[in-house]
């Protein structure tokens, strides 16, 4: 019997997108934070790695930005 996908150790990586809510990210997606690096003039020039979240199998993403616990969803877009 096959197993689900879901519980695959290396499961095909995608997003779904809820209504009005987060980013559900799949697929035990690495999630890094990274900072711009610009030039003494301001300019961007690149990105740094500044830390990784803890790895999950799954991730919700707020993309409403009413988030505290920013990058990930708290719920706090429910009207
Ligand atoms: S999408 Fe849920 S708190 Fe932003």
């Amino acid at each position: 019997m096959a197993m689900p996908e879901s519980e695959a150790p290396n499961p095909t990586p995608k997003i779904t997108i809820q209504t009005d809510g987060p980013y559900i990210v799949h697929g035990s997606v690495p999630l890094v934070q990274k900072q711009q690096v610009v030039s003494e003039h301001g300019e961007p020039l690149a990105w740094e790695k500044t830390g990784e979240l803890e790895h999950r199998k799954t991730y919700a993403l707020c993309r409403c930005g009413q988030s505290a616990h920013k990058p990930l969803c708290d719920g706090s877009h429910k009207p």
